[in-house]
């Protein structure tokens, strides 16, 4: 897919693209799945990247198919984990924004584009509060009021439709599969961050967002017309 032209909007996703959270959810997971005697590694890991905390506890409680769940337990576990991870986030500041991501927001809005976070965490004002970004943005997404996690297009039709625009004049930054294979369910661009290659679908790869505004200035457009907005609301109520 060429890159839209023009393009309107950027919508980043946050842990793993703006900051290493992912990591952080990699031991805080790491430590509850063995503290349950269930394996844990990077590579099983790699299958929680953009999925939301219940769905991701199912796939680490699924590991073990002979024993099963009430759902007051899978609760108690879940509030297990977060606590764990919002220890790891105390120590969390302006000083982790990963490399380019500063200058890749500030790039953005020169250029004049909209600018939305779309990540499925619930602890994500959080995260950008404690980065201190939480002003760079026109639309956070609202994770409590997703129906469905990425894979699901959900939340980039839904920031694009706050933003005003359509979503083939968008952007999805993300560094996980479930979050590439959401910003195309979509009908977006899709850069991926990581390895090149290693995110299945995407349009273009970045080790990191360093250079993210090289390829920005050419595409750009004034703010979305109302009939932007129209066209978007139309997507979002078939989709
Ligand atoms: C995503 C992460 O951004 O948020 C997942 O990639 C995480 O690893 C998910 O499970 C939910 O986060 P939280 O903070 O709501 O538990
Ligand atoms: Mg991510």
């Amino acid at each position: 897919m060429p890159r839209p032209d023009p393009c309107r909007a950027v919508i980043f996703d946050l842990d793993g693209v703006l900051t290493d959270t992912a990591h952080l959810h990699f031991l805080a997971w790491r430590a509850l799945a063995e503290s349950l005697g269930l394996p844990f590694d990077e590579a099983f890991n790699e299958r929680l990247k953009g999925v939301d905390r219940m769905g991701s506890l199912a796939l680490i409680l699924a590991q073990d198919p002979s024993r099963s769940w009430r759902e007051a337990e899978k609760l108690t576990l879940a509030a297990r984990k977060n606590a764990h991870y919002q220890r790891l986030l105390g120590g969390l500041g302006p000083g982790d924004l990963l490399p380019g991501a500063a200058d890749a927001l500030a790039a953005c809005r020169a250029a004049g584009l909209r600018i939305a976070l779309a990540s499925v965490s619930h602890n994500a004002p959080t995260v950008l509060q404690r980065l201190g970004i939480t002003d760079r943005f026109d639309h956070v997404v609202d994770a409590r009021t997703l129906h469905r996690s990425k894979p699901d297009p959900e939340i980039f039709l839904r920031a694009a439709a706050a933003l005003g625009v359509p979503p083939a004049e968008c952007i999805g930054v993300e560094d996980a599969q479930a979050g590439i294979d959401a910003i195309k369910a979509a009908g977006m661009y899709a850069i991926g961050v990581g390895a090149e290659g290693a995110l299945r679908g995407a349009d273009a790869w970045m080790a990191d967002l360093r250079g993210f505004e090289s390829g920005l200035g050419a595409h750009t457009l004034p703010a979305p017309t109302a009939l932007s907005a129209a066209l978007v609301a139309r997507t979002v109520a078939s989709a």
